[in-house]
Protein backbone atom coordinates (compact mmCIF):
# COMPACT_ATOMS: atom_id res chain seq x y z
CA UNK A 1 0.00 0.00 0.00
CA UNK A 2 0.76 3.59 -0.44
CA UNK A 3 2.55 4.97 2.34
CA UNK A 4 0.96 8.64 3.63
CA UNK A 5 3.74 10.90 5.36
CA UNK A 6 2.13 13.48 6.76
CA UNK A 7 4.45 15.60 9.50
CA UNK A 8 3.82 19.20 11.40
CA UNK A 9 6.78 21.36 12.48
CA UNK A 10 5.42 23.57 15.48
CA UNK A 11 6.97 27.62 14.40
CA UNK A 12 8.60 28.28 17.03
CA UNK A 13 12.08 29.58 17.21
CA UNK A 14 14.64 29.51 14.05
CA UNK A 15 15.75 26.09 13.34
CA UNK A 16 19.59 25.37 14.59
CA UNK A 17 21.76 22.46 13.08
CA UNK A 18 20.39 19.86 16.02
CA UNK A 19 16.90 20.47 14.12
CA UNK A 20 18.26 19.95 10.89
CA UNK A 21 20.14 16.25 11.54
CA UNK A 22 17.36 15.40 13.75
CA UNK A 23 13.94 16.39 11.97
CA UNK A 24 14.42 18.12 8.73
CA UNK A 25 16.76 15.84 7.11
CA UNK A 26 15.66 12.42 8.00
CA UNK A 27 11.71 13.86 7.22
CA UNK A 28 12.85 14.64 3.93
CA UNK A 29 14.56 11.24 2.98
CA UNK A 30 11.01 9.73 3.10
CA UNK A 31 9.96 11.58 0.70
CA UNK A 32 9.74 9.21 -2.58
CA UNK A 33 7.51 8.31 -5.50
CA UNK A 34 6.51 5.30 -3.63
CA UNK A 35 4.97 8.27 -0.70
CA UNK A 36 2.52 10.45 -0.44
CA UNK A 37 3.89 13.40 1.87
CA UNK A 38 2.50 16.48 3.68
CA UNK A 39 4.46 18.89 5.65
CA UNK A 40 2.99 21.00 7.05
CA UNK A 41 3.39 24.19 8.87
CA UNK A 42 1.99 23.99 12.95
CA UNK A 43 1.36 27.70 13.55
CA UNK A 44 -1.73 27.52 15.40
CA UNK A 45 0.30 24.84 17.72
CA UNK A 46 2.81 27.68 18.54
CA UNK A 47 -0.05 30.13 19.81
CA UNK A 48 -0.20 28.06 22.55
CA UNK A 49 3.14 29.67 23.82
CA UNK A 50 3.83 32.47 21.92
CA UNK A 51 2.32 35.18 22.43
CA UNK A 52 4.67 37.11 20.37
CA UNK A 53 3.46 38.05 17.06
CA UNK A 54 6.43 39.24 15.99
CA UNK A 55 7.64 35.78 17.01
CA UNK A 56 5.90 33.43 15.30
CA UNK A 57 5.83 35.68 12.13
CA UNK A 58 9.67 35.44 12.34
CA UNK A 59 9.53 31.73 12.71
CA UNK A 60 7.18 31.02 9.88
CA UNK A 61 9.56 32.43 7.39
CA UNK A 62 12.68 31.16 9.11
CA UNK A 63 11.19 27.23 9.46
CA UNK A 64 9.31 27.39 5.79
CA UNK A 65 12.53 28.62 4.29
CA UNK A 66 14.89 25.91 6.09
CA UNK A 67 12.20 23.08 5.04
CA UNK A 68 12.42 24.55 1.89
CA UNK A 69 16.43 25.40 1.60
CA UNK A 70 17.10 21.62 2.68
CA UNK A 71 15.66 20.09 -0.21
CA UNK A 72 11.58 20.15 0.24
CA UNK A 73 10.23 20.39 -2.88
CA UNK A 74 6.39 21.67 -2.91
CA UNK A 75 6.23 20.08 -6.33
CA UNK A 76 7.13 16.63 -4.64
CA UNK A 77 5.23 16.70 -1.41
CA UNK A 78 2.28 19.07 0.33
CA UNK A 79 3.29 21.79 1.72
CA UNK A 80 1.40 24.24 3.74
CA UNK A 81 -0.02 25.65 6.72
CA UNK A 82 -2.12 24.46 8.93
CA UNK A 83 -3.56 28.25 9.78
CA UNK A 84 -4.55 27.76 5.72
CA UNK A 85 -6.89 24.84 6.58
CA UNK A 86 -10.06 25.87 8.69
CA UNK A 87 -11.12 22.26 8.25
CA UNK A 88 -8.57 21.52 10.70
CA UNK A 89 -10.82 23.09 13.66
CA UNK A 90 -13.75 21.31 12.08
CA UNK A 91 -12.17 18.19 13.20
CA UNK A 92 -10.80 19.43 16.39
CA UNK A 93 -14.01 19.96 17.66
CA UNK A 94 -15.42 16.54 16.39
CA UNK A 95 -12.73 14.67 17.67
CA UNK A 96 -12.83 16.32 21.32
CA UNK A 97 -16.43 14.88 21.61
CA UNK A 98 -14.46 11.29 21.20
CA UNK A 99 -11.65 12.40 23.17
CA UNK A 100 -11.77 10.85 27.09
CA UNK A 101 -10.77 14.39 29.37
CA UNK A 102 -8.90 11.60 31.66
CA UNK A 103 -6.87 10.96 28.71
CA UNK A 104 -5.97 14.32 27.99
CA UNK A 105 -5.18 15.04 31.51
CA UNK A 106 -2.42 12.27 31.06
CA UNK A 107 -0.71 14.23 28.55
CA UNK A 108 3.09 14.62 29.45
CA UNK A 109 3.50 18.59 28.55
CA UNK A 110 -0.03 19.28 30.62
CA UNK A 111 1.24 17.00 33.72
CA UNK A 112 4.42 18.14 33.86
CA UNK A 113 3.34 21.58 34.62
CA UNK A 114 0.42 20.61 37.08
CA UNK A 115 3.20 18.85 38.97
CA UNK A 116 5.47 21.83 39.31
CA UNK A 117 2.62 23.78 40.34
CA UNK A 118 1.37 21.75 42.80
CA UNK A 119 5.35 21.87 44.21
CA UNK A 120 5.12 24.94 44.18
CA UNK A 121 1.81 25.15 46.37
CA UNK A 122 0.32 27.47 43.41
CA UNK A 123 -2.96 26.41 41.81
CA UNK A 124 -2.81 23.06 39.80
CA UNK A 125 -3.53 24.61 36.95
CA UNK A 126 -1.54 27.72 37.08
CA UNK A 127 -0.66 29.12 33.55
CA UNK A 128 -2.51 26.84 31.79
CA UNK A 129 -4.31 27.52 28.52
CA UNK A 130 -7.16 25.46 26.67
CA UNK A 131 -4.94 25.31 24.05
CA UNK A 132 -1.87 23.79 26.10
CA UNK A 133 -4.84 21.61 27.81
CA UNK A 134 -6.06 19.87 24.32
CA UNK A 135 -3.33 20.29 21.76
CA UNK A 136 -3.05 16.28 21.54
CA UNK A 137 -6.63 16.74 19.87
CA UNK A 138 -5.44 19.54 17.16
CA UNK A 139 -2.40 17.58 17.06
CA UNK A 140 -4.77 14.46 16.03
CA UNK A 141 -6.71 16.22 13.75
CA UNK A 142 -3.73 17.62 11.57
CA UNK A 143 -2.96 14.09 11.16
CA UNK A 144 -6.57 12.25 10.59
CA UNK A 145 -7.76 15.08 8.20
CA UNK A 146 -6.11 13.60 5.90
CA UNK A 147 -5.91 9.90 6.33
CA UNK A 148 -1.74 9.94 7.28
CA UNK A 149 -0.56 6.35 7.62
CA UNK A 150 2.61 7.37 8.97
CA UNK A 151 4.11 10.16 11.18
CA UNK A 152 7.56 10.76 11.13
CA UNK A 153 7.47 12.86 14.84
CA UNK A 154 10.00 12.95 18.19
CA UNK A 155 10.45 10.75 21.07
CA UNK A 156 8.69 13.31 22.58
CA UNK A 157 5.47 12.97 20.60
CA UNK A 158 4.98 9.75 21.03
CA UNK A 159 2.36 9.98 23.68
CA UNK A 160 0.35 12.18 21.62
CA UNK A 161 0.26 9.87 18.70
CA UNK A 162 -1.16 7.19 21.25
CA UNK A 163 -3.49 9.83 22.00
CA UNK A 164 -4.68 10.37 18.19
CA UNK A 165 -5.02 6.18 17.57
CA UNK A 166 -7.09 5.95 20.57
CA UNK A 167 -9.42 9.43 19.57
CA UNK A 168 -9.74 8.02 16.13
CA UNK A 169 -10.58 4.76 17.39
CA UNK A 170 -13.41 5.78 19.66
CA UNK A 171 -14.54 7.96 16.74
CA UNK A 172 -14.67 4.86 14.63
CA UNK A 173 -15.94 2.87 16.92
CA UNK A 174 -19.17 5.46 17.78
CA UNK A 175 -19.87 6.03 14.33
CA UNK A 176 -18.54 4.09 11.66
CA UNK A 177 -14.80 2.89 10.64
CA UNK A 178 -13.39 6.35 8.54
CA UNK A 179 -10.71 7.55 10.30
CA UNK A 180 -7.22 5.91 9.71
CA UNK A 181 -4.47 4.73 12.43
CA UNK A 182 -1.54 6.54 11.70
CA UNK A 183 1.82 3.95 12.76
CA UNK A 184 4.18 6.55 14.30
CA UNK A 185 7.86 6.67 13.16
CA UNK A 186 10.06 7.57 15.72
CA UNK A 187 12.79 9.89 14.79
CA UNK A 188 15.16 12.14 16.80
CA UNK A 189 16.90 9.66 18.20
CA UNK A 190 20.65 11.32 17.36
CA UNK A 191 21.46 13.52 20.11
CA UNK A 192 23.33 15.99 18.83
CA UNK A 193 25.29 18.22 21.54
CA UNK A 194 25.70 21.71 21.88
CA UNK A 195 29.21 23.83 21.21
CA UNK A 196 28.93 23.58 24.94
CA UNK A 197 28.75 19.60 25.31
CA UNK A 198 25.14 19.80 26.25
CA UNK A 199 22.27 18.73 23.85
CA UNK A 200 22.22 21.65 21.75
CA UNK A 201 18.88 23.62 22.44
CA UNK A 202 18.07 27.29 22.47
CA UNK A 203 17.29 27.21 25.92
CA UNK A 204 20.81 26.56 26.35
CA UNK A 205 22.30 29.39 24.28
CA UNK A 206 24.69 26.24 22.53
CA UNK A 207 23.39 26.45 19.08
CA UNK A 208 25.48 25.78 16.10
CA UNK A 209 23.67 27.93 13.60
CA UNK A 210 22.33 26.99 10.47
CA UNK A 211 21.11 29.54 8.61
CA UNK A 212 23.57 31.57 9.02
CA UNK A 213 26.67 33.59 7.82
CA UNK A 214 29.44 31.40 7.25
CA UNK A 215 31.57 33.36 9.96
CA UNK A 216 28.86 33.29 12.21
CA UNK A 217 29.22 29.24 11.63
CA UNK A 218 33.04 29.76 12.65
CA UNK A 219 32.11 31.74 15.36
CA UNK A 220 30.13 29.12 16.85
CA UNK A 221 32.17 26.15 16.15
CA UNK A 222 35.31 28.45 17.13
CA UNK A 223 33.38 28.59 20.80
CA UNK A 224 32.97 24.63 21.27
CA UNK A 225 34.36 24.06 24.59
CA UNK A 226 37.25 21.33 24.57
CA UNK A 227 39.85 20.68 27.03
CA UNK A 228 43.66 22.07 28.01
CA UNK A 229 45.76 19.45 25.92
CA UNK A 230 48.28 20.85 23.91
CA UNK A 231 48.79 20.08 20.25
CA UNK A 232 50.61 16.53 19.90
CA UNK A 233 49.05 15.07 23.09
CA UNK A 234 46.91 12.39 22.21
CA UNK A 235 42.71 13.31 22.50
CA UNK A 236 40.23 11.24 23.39
CA UNK A 237 36.99 10.59 21.11
CA UNK A 238 34.52 9.44 23.65
CA UNK A 239 32.33 12.68 25.25
CA UNK A 240 33.61 14.45 22.86
CA UNK A 241 31.18 16.91 21.52
CA UNK A 242 33.86 18.40 18.66
CA UNK A 243 34.30 14.61 17.57
CA UNK A 244 30.58 13.92 17.54
CA UNK A 245 29.52 16.68 16.01
CA UNK A 246 32.14 15.78 13.03
CA UNK A 247 30.99 12.26 12.79
CA UNK A 248 27.69 14.14 11.52
CA UNK A 249 29.04 15.32 8.64
CA UNK A 250 32.24 13.61 8.26
CA UNK A 251 32.14 10.50 5.11
CA UNK A 252 33.44 7.37 7.04
CA UNK A 253 36.45 7.59 5.87
CA UNK A 254 36.73 11.25 7.12
CA UNK A 255 35.58 9.88 10.50
CA UNK A 256 38.18 6.93 10.48
CA UNK A 257 40.81 9.86 9.76
CA UNK A 258 39.69 11.90 12.01
CA UNK A 259 39.79 9.52 14.85
CA UNK A 260 43.56 8.61 13.81
CA UNK A 261 43.94 12.16 13.84
CA UNK A 262 43.08 12.43 17.61
CA UNK A 263 45.39 9.40 18.66
CA UNK A 264 48.05 11.45 16.98
CA UNK A 265 47.22 14.57 19.08
CA UNK A 266 45.78 17.34 16.43
CA UNK A 267 45.50 20.49 18.06
CA UNK A 268 41.80 21.24 19.26
CA UNK A 269 42.44 25.01 16.57
CA UNK A 270 42.74 22.34 13.33
CA UNK A 271 40.14 19.71 14.40
CA UNK A 272 37.47 22.68 14.66
CA UNK A 273 38.99 24.07 11.30
CA UNK A 274 38.19 20.23 9.82
CA UNK A 275 35.10 20.25 11.66
CA UNK A 276 33.77 23.06 10.03
CA UNK A 277 34.95 22.32 6.61
CA UNK A 278 32.49 19.67 6.73
CA UNK A 279 29.86 20.95 8.11
CA UNK A 280 30.47 24.11 5.86
CA UNK A 281 30.35 21.83 2.72
CA UNK A 282 26.67 19.99 3.21
CA UNK A 283 25.49 23.90 4.70
CA UNK A 284 26.66 25.54 1.68
CA UNK A 285 24.33 24.81 -1.03
CA UNK A 286 21.77 24.86 1.63
CA UNK A 287 22.84 28.47 2.91
CA UNK A 288 23.10 29.51 -0.98
CA UNK A 289 19.35 28.26 -1.93
CA UNK A 290 17.97 30.00 1.81
CA UNK A 291 19.54 33.17 0.12
CA UNK A 292 18.59 33.06 -2.54
CA UNK A 293 14.58 32.11 -1.87
CA UNK A 294 14.62 34.85 1.16
CA UNK A 295 15.10 37.69 -1.77
CA UNK A 296 11.76 36.38 -2.62
CA UNK A 297 9.11 38.50 -0.79
CA UNK A 298 6.14 36.66 -2.64
CA UNK A 299 7.46 33.28 -3.03
CA UNK A 300 6.41 31.90 0.83
CA UNK A 301 2.80 33.53 0.44
CA UNK A 302 2.21 31.99 -3.03
CA UNK A 303 3.55 28.89 -2.02
CA UNK A 304 1.05 28.30 0.48
CA UNK A 305 -1.89 29.58 -1.16
CA UNK A 306 -0.84 27.14 -3.45
CA UNK A 307 -0.26 24.34 -0.74
CA UNK A 308 -3.65 25.03 1.11
CA UNK A 309 -5.01 24.89 -2.98
CA UNK A 310 -4.10 21.06 -2.84
CA UNK A 311 -4.97 19.75 0.33
CA UNK A 312 -8.51 21.27 1.33
CA UNK A 313 -10.65 19.68 -1.31
CA UNK A 314 -9.05 16.14 0.07
CA UNK A 315 -10.07 17.77 4.00
CA UNK A 316 -13.90 18.84 3.43
CA UNK A 317 -14.47 15.47 1.63
CA UNK A 318 -13.47 13.77 4.96
CA UNK A 319 -14.89 16.22 7.05
CA UNK A 320 -18.35 15.60 5.01
CA UNK A 321 -17.61 12.22 5.79
CA UNK A 322 -17.89 12.70 9.42
CA UNK A 323 -20.65 15.13 9.51
CA UNK A 324 -22.68 12.65 7.48
CA UNK A 325 -21.28 9.47 10.00
CA UNK A 326 -22.36 12.26 13.02
CA UNK A 327 -25.39 13.51 11.76
CA UNK A 328 -25.05 16.95 10.99
CA UNK A 329 -25.08 16.97 7.60
CA UNK A 330 -28.42 17.37 5.17
CA UNK A 331 -31.53 16.33 6.62
CA UNK A 332 -33.12 13.18 4.97
N1 LIG B 1 3.48 18.49 18.16
C1 LIG B 1 4.49 18.34 17.15
C2 LIG B 1 5.85 18.72 17.72
O1 LIG B 1 5.94 19.55 18.60
C3 LIG B 1 4.17 19.19 15.95
C4 LIG B 1 2.92 18.73 15.29
C5 LIG B 1 1.72 19.36 15.26
C6 LIG B 1 2.80 17.52 14.58
N2 LIG B 1 0.83 18.63 14.56
C7 LIG B 1 1.43 17.49 14.11
C8 LIG B 1 3.66 16.47 14.26
C9 LIG B 1 0.96 16.42 13.38
C10 LIG B 1 3.16 15.40 13.53
C11 LIG B 1 1.84 15.39 13.09
O2 LIG B 1 6.84 18.20 17.27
Amino acid sequence: MRKRILTGITTTGTPHIGNYLGAIKPALELVGPDNDSYFFLADYHALIKQPDSKEIEKSVKNVALAWLSSGLDPEQSYFYRQSDIPEVHELTWILNCSAAKGLLNRAHGYKSIVADNSQSNSDDDKGINMGLFSYPVLMAADILLFNATHVPVGPDQAQHMEMTRDIAGKFNHTYSNILTLPETIIQNKISVPGNDGRKMSKSYNNIIPFLSTEKALQESIAKIITNSLEPGEPKDTENCALFQLYSFFGTKDQIRSMEQAYKDGISWGDAKKELFLVINKEILPIREKYLELNDQPNLLNDLFSDGARKVRPQAQELVKKLREAAGISKIV
